[in-house]
């Protein structure tokens, strides 16, 4: 898989994170659902690992384009919420890329139980070093995911090197105001796992640098600040679940880091951002 020195930490942070297959199934058993009969509508309320839930994937799919005849790549597809989704709601075929085994493994079977997996597969891999060749993708898309991806230009420049020319990239993430401290940035990077935060600026101007025209920019800072306050009462809902299953310690963490990344957010040091460009063909 290539080199993933100093990737250990996300990896950690993902196989003990409060939202994963064995919790999901949960929910849906305690819906009343047989799990060996479940169809992708019974999962999808479920495995959705970003802001805003379906509704942001509908906005990133209409402002992308994406249609049924494009091959995507999700970039940091988690356990494949968004990539199911894609091929379900659109009728393209989807590629997740995921660093961490347990996600990976956790995606292949639930995208298995829902019978999806004739069109969204899974690899196992470093976004910094996509295991894949030069022009193979129409459109890539990231949500909530590339905060954690230390070399934010190689990432952007790793998916234009994927993508065919006047293919389109379309992402949300995580972005970091002039008002976040060092210290603010550090306690980031050591408890969420954000090495190294993107800006508003810093995205477009990565974008441009790897050949890409901005089509759109949204900023997504207020919307989400309503969601992380209710993401935080779900947390603290699943809190007896999470001990249970990583322990207390993990539990109590777990708020303690939340209700500081949410505070950020709420003092507009942390804001989030919806960026589209297309591939210049002439890059
Ligand atoms: C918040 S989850 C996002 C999942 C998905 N986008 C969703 O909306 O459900 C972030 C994912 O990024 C993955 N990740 C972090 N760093 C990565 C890297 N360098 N390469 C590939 N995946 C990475 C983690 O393993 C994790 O599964």
């Amino acid at each position: 898989m290539g080199t993933t020195a100093g990737l250990d930490g996300v990896v950690g942070y993902y196989d003990a994170h409060p939202i994963n297959e064995d919790q999901i199934l949960r929910a849906l058993e305690g819906r009343g659902l047989d799990l060996d009969r479940l169809t992708p509508d019974d999962l999808l309320q479920h495995d959705q690992d970003h802001y805003g839930g379906l509704a942001a994937n509908d906005a990133l799919i209409a402002r992308a384009g994406l249609r049924a005849e494009h091959r995507v790549l999700d970039v940091c597809s988690g356990m494949g919420g968004p990539a199911r989704y894609l091929a379900h709601r659109v009728g393209c075929r989807v590629v997740g890329l995921d660093l961490t085994l347990s996600r990976f493994e956790s995606a292949q079977r639930l995208t298995r139980r829902v019978g999806l997996d004739g069109l969204v597969t899974f690899v196992h891999g470093n976004a910094l070093e996509m295991p894949f060749s030069a022009g193979e993708f129409d459109a890539v898309i990231g949500q909530e995911a590339w905060c954690h991806v230390p070399d934010k230009p190689r990432l952007i420049a790793e998916c234009a090197r994927v993508l065919k020319p006047g293919g389109v990239i379309a992402f949300t993430d995580i972005l970091a105001s002039e008002a976040l401290s060092a210290a603010d940035a550090a306690r980031l990077a050591a408890e969420m796992q954000f090495p190294v935060l993107g800006t508003m600026r810093g995205y477009q101007d990565q974008m441009q640098a790897s050949g890409f025209e901005i089509v759109s920019v949204d900023d997504l800072g207020g919307e989400w600040t309503t969601i992380l306050e209710e993401r935080l009462a779900m947390y603290r809902s699943l809190g007896t679940e999470t001990a249970r299953k990583f322990g207390e310690g993990r539990s109590k963490d777990w708020d303690d880091y939340y209700s500081f990344f949410v505070g950020l957010f709420r003092e507009g040091r942390l804001s989030g951002g919806r960026f589209v460009g297309r591939l210049r063909h002439d890059r």
